[in-house]
């Protein structure tokens, strides 16, 4: 299988804990003993934190877009540290990707251009090289009919369509560094293309139940 692994920022840099890191990498490194993966980092904190900054000192959200884009490819770098087997080349866009994925079992990379986040790359990327499927591993666990920060009556789904997943995040908005379940360009190509996508609350043990598409009380799977 091809497997695309969209894992958030704020899940793999959590005040740069090396262990965290490493559990990821070994995680990665199992899924690739009997598929290829190429997997697209975020920026988590450190990119929020450098883009609310800049936009104080006047920066466009262009700008923003393309500072957080950069702090996606450190983390990218910090990553395949840890993953031996990995392309040592961080590719800036999809056809590097795919190009890379021919010869290496594991392949990383940060975002690409302004005006979307790594959700939308990783889509974008699965819909490219023909993923089986599209792991979006992310620190909520799971697509709720409303924010659950907000709604308590909010319910978590456990199956929807993509054309519901549009529905829903279509209320979020989309400034650098926002963050909703996913973003609304990466559910509109994961409805485009109909790939299989998981989001999942994106601890390292639960990528493997992920891909297995076991998701009970920790995501939700989107029939594309
Ligand atoms: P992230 O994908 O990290 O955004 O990209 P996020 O929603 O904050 O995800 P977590 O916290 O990592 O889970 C960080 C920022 O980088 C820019 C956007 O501004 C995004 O908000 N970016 C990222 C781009 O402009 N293009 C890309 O392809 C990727």
């Amino acid at each position: 299988m091809k497997v695309v692994l969209s894992l958030g920022g704020s899940m793999l840099m959590q005040d740069f804990n090396a262990e965290r890191v490493k559990h990821y990498a070994e995680k990665i490194e199992s899924i690739a003993a009997k598929h290829r993966i190429l997997v697209v980092v975020g920026g988590g904190r450190v990119a929020r934190d450098y883009i609310s900054t800049a936009r104080s000192l006047g920066a466009d959200e262009t700008l923003c877009d393309y500072i957080g884009t950069g702090v996606t490819k450190l983390n990218a770098m910090l990553l395949i540290s840890a993953i031996e087997q990995a392309s040592r080349i961080i590719p800036d866009d999809f056809r590097q990707a795919y190009e890379l994925s021919i010869n290496h079992p594991v392949v990383v990379m940060g975002g690409t251009f302004p005006g979307h986040t790594t959700d939308a790359t990783a889509a974008l990327l699965a819909e490219f090289v023909r993923a089986d499927v599209l792991l979006n591993a992310t620190s909520v666990d799971g697509v709720y009919s409303a924010d659950p920060k907000k709604d308590p009556n909010a319910m978590r789904y456990e199956r929807i369509t993509a054309k519901e997943l549009i529905s829903i995040v279509s209320a979020g908005e989309s400034k650098a560094g926002s963050s909703n379940v996913i973003d609304l360009l990466a559910a509109k190509v994961i409805e485009r293309s109909g790939i299989k996508t998981i989001i999942f609350l994106g601890e390292p043990e639960n990528i493997e139940k992920a891909l297995k598409g076991e998701v009970k009380g920790i995501g939700t799977v989107v029939e594309g």
